[in-house]
């Protein structure tokens, strides 16, 4: 089938304002939207700029919007957008590099803010054992891989600069609920303010936008009641 593309391009060094522009794609129903920008970069257009890595939802390089939703490139079929035509932009409120390609750096800045690595004063010689009870405290978050997908779904954030954003919260919520770590307490005081958990006000557009089906909504929660919990 022929599935009509509508893609967001814009180059700062040339472009004065964002376009959008048609291309026209042969395409099975069980093709991925990536293979499709793969199709158009190599045969139509090798200017189009997006970002892609291990094609198989692992590095979440290539988040984008596709037909109003954000997920990553690589796990949305053609089939899943019955009209032929597919709408792709950049992640919203991420500043465009280049066409489809975004500014990283504010988001992995937000997320380096809480630490996401494991904090604890001795150095053992072997590994640190960990029971599988408190390994399963953490399952929620373990496959989150970064993508932002959430974050740039967010209303919340996307209106309010201040707020960090869910994917930095389900990063502190593997931190806090791994009995390995040290500064669970720290962590908590961290989050226990408008820049942290208390702006989120359960829309859900995270944990629908997740591509690793991670309950981020749930994550911000449990950080909440585990404040209260503690005092
Ligand atoms: S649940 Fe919270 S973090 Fe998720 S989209 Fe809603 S306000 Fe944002
Ligand atoms: S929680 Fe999900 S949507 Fe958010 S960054 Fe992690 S994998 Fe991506
Ligand atoms: S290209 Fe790696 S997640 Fe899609």
């Amino acid at each position: 089938m022929e599935i009509k593309f509508r893609i967001f391009r814009f180059d700062p060094d040339v472009d004065a304002q964002p376009y959008y522009k048609e291309y026209f794609v042969q395409a099975q129903g069980n093709e991925r939207v990536l293979d499709c920008l793969n199709r158009i970069k190599w045969t139509q257009d090798g200017t189009l700029g997006y970002r892609m890595s291990c094609a198989h939802g692992v590095c979440g390089s290539d988040a984008m919007r596709i037909n109003g939703k954000c997920g990553l490139a690589c796990q949305k079929l053609v089939k899943d957008f019955d009209s032929g035509e597919i709408l792709v932009e950049p992640l919203p409120s991420f500043r465009p590099l280049k066409d489809l390609i975004v500014d990283m750096n504010p988001f992995f800045e937000r997320v380096a803010q809480i630490r996401p690595y494991l904090i604890a004063s001795d150095t053992p010689e072997k590994e640190r054992l960990q029971s599988p009870e408190d390994r399963k405290k953490m399952d929620l978050a373990i496959r989150c891989i970064l993508c932002a997908c959430c974050s740039a779904s967010c209303p919340v954030a996307n209106r309010d600069d201040a707020f960090r954003g869910p994917a930095p919260l389900v990063q502190a919520f593997r931190r806090i609920f791994d009995s390995r770590d040290e500064e669970k307490l720290q962590r908590l005081d961290q989050l226990n303010n408008k820049e942290g958990v208390w702006s989120c006000v359960n829309h859900f557009e995270c944990t629908r936008a997740c591509p690793k089906e991670i309950p981020v909504t749930k994550c911000i929660n449990l950080i909440k009641a585990e404040i209260k919990k503690t005092g």
